[in-house]
């Protein structure tokens, strides 16, 4: 893909910003309590590594891996898990972080195997929201930036073949 055909959606220093004003929203309201955060992997790594710095709390760290997509822009409608937790979510204050809701359908698997095991809490938080896309219905907490229905990528999210999840800015091909 050439860079020419490249066009910057949401930059590195925007995202920095909504991410630090995220973090401290999230500080006040997890105030005094420690906090399970649980990255959705691949795409949530990168937002996830930015957002638990921007945040001044007993915070562990767990992860889950979902993959619907595979290589291609749409998703198959079929989410399999990719990689499990570690550690008992029963009656913890849960706090999942996503890089981008697209249909919907990988919020809905993930927070039904979540509740399935108990927290006392749950929340999710995206970085990016594509409302046009939505196929079900899915509760999302925070929302850093709504986006229009067009296929994105960079800052942890993957362009066709899987490459592109290093770049710091938000990119679409230019259409
Ligand atoms: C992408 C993205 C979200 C999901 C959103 O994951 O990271 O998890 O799709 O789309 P949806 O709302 O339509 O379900 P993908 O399957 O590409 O896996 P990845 O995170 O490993 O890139």
């Amino acid at each position: 893909m050439r860079s020419d055909d490249l066009e910057l959606l949401i930059t590195s220093g925007e995202i920095e910003k909504g991410v630090r004003e995220l973090g401290a929203r999230l500080t006040s309201i997890y105030s005094g309590k420690r906090l399970v955060v649980i990255p959705l992997l691949k795409g949530g790594f990168m937002f996830a590594s930015d957002l638990v710095r921007s945040m001044a709390l007993d915070i562990q760290i767990e992860f889950l891996g979902a993959a619907s997509y595979g290589e291609q822009t749409r998703s198959s409608g079929e989410v399999r898990l990719t990689l499990d937790t570690t550690l008992p979510l029963k009656g913890r204050d849960v706090l999942l972080v996503e890089d981008i809701v697209d249909t919907g359908l990988t919020l809905a698997y993930i927070q039904k195997l979540i509740r399935s095991r108990e927290p006392a809490s749950l929340r999710t938080v995206v970085l990016l929201d594509k409302r046009a896309g939505r196929q079900v219905d899915v509760e999302v907490d925070e929302v850093v930036f709504d986006i229009p229905d067009r296929f994105v990528f960079g800052y942890g999210l993957d362009s066709p073949g899987g490459f592109h999840r290093n770049l710091s800015d938000i990119v679409t091909v230019k259409e």
